[in-house]
């Protein structure tokens, strides 16, 4: 590709996440760090990962998450992804909700299938969920849209060039430790935030539920790294047992619409934190 058609390359999330933070970028920019290295270990649709990709010069990073389902597909997206357009755009030309409900049943398949499905019951589930059943089966109902995008085959191509030379893993978060070392190296942590009240728990991402105990290790590999020199920053709910985790740190609020409610009329503007350790 030529300089001039790549500058016009645009880079966003080819997944809709829950707790995507696309809509936040505006009130992140000035805390972004400089770095040569990135890593994000609750890459979900990794939205910061594509905004950083867009707009700053060309950066090694290593992209992890304890969700194996979603990092097969972006591995398929970087390693095959002409053949992973044909079986999209094959779902794109059956879909209806009766095969929906068919392939959302039928859990048996691997790699670059597995990836289509996913991408798939992503583009078309119901306000692009992630949420599974204890087996680890995505359990989402069928979304209401008239024309799914199911194949944005633009956008995976971009996608699949930018993310040639990235590291991309199944892995837990505490793994950053063994290879985050130097104020070069900039982490930004996106956990599942502490919920707020008990209706409010969204724990859905995977069959693993984050605890507040993993939310004090989370608390405690920030500190580690922060210790470092690493450049951390981390996203998480604006209550007070996490203001008092990080209250060694600086802690911003940043304003967000209440994304994740099934009811519309409770989907209101609630208040985040964004910490950093610099
Ligand atoms: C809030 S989402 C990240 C959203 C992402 N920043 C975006 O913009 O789309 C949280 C992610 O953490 C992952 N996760 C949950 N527990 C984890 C753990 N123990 N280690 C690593 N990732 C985990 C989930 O699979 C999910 O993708």
């Amino acid at each position: 590709m030529s300089i001039a058609a790549k500058e016009k390359v645009s880079y966003r999330p080819f997944l809709k996440w829950a707790g995507g933070k696309s809509k936040l970028i505006p009130q992140y920019q000035e805390f972004f760090s400089e770095f040569n290295n990135y890593y994000e270990p609750f890459l979900g649709g990794g939205a910061i990962f594509f905004h950083l990709l867009q707009n700053r010069s060309p950066f090694k990073a290593v992209l992890t998450d304890i969700n194996a389902d979603l990092i097969n597909t972006y591995r398929c997206v970087r390693d095959d992804v002409e053949k992973l357009i044909k079986l999209l755009q094959e779902h794109q030309e059956k879909h209806n909700q009766y095969y929906y409900y068919d392939l959302r049943n039928c859990h048996n398949f691997n790699g670059l299938e597995a990836a289509a499905r996913f991408i798939y019951l992503n583009r078309t589930c119901f306000n692009g969920l992630y949420r599974v059943n204890p087996k680890g089966e995505f359990n989402v109902p069928v979304g209401k849209y008239k024309n799914p995008k199911i194949c944005n085959a633009d956008l995976l191509y971009s996608v699949s060039e930018a993310l040639q030379s990235i590291e991309i893993a199944e892995r837990g978060f505490e793994a950053v430790l063994d290879y985050v070392k130097t104020s070069e190296d900039f982490v930004y942590f996106d956990p599942p935030y502490y919920p707020l009240s008990n209706t409010s728990n969204f724990t859905g991402y995977s069959r693993y539920s984050f605890s507040k105990d993993d939310q004090i290790r989370l608390r405690d590999v920030f500190a580690e790294l922060a210790r470092r020199g690493v450049k951390v920053m981390l996203s998480n709910s604006d209550c007070d047992f996490i203001r008092e985790l990080y209250n060694d740190f600086e802690i911003r609020e940043i304003s967000a619409a209440r994304a994740i409610n099934s009811n519309s009329k409770k989907r209101g503007k609630i208040a985040e934190v964004l910490v950093t350790s610099y």
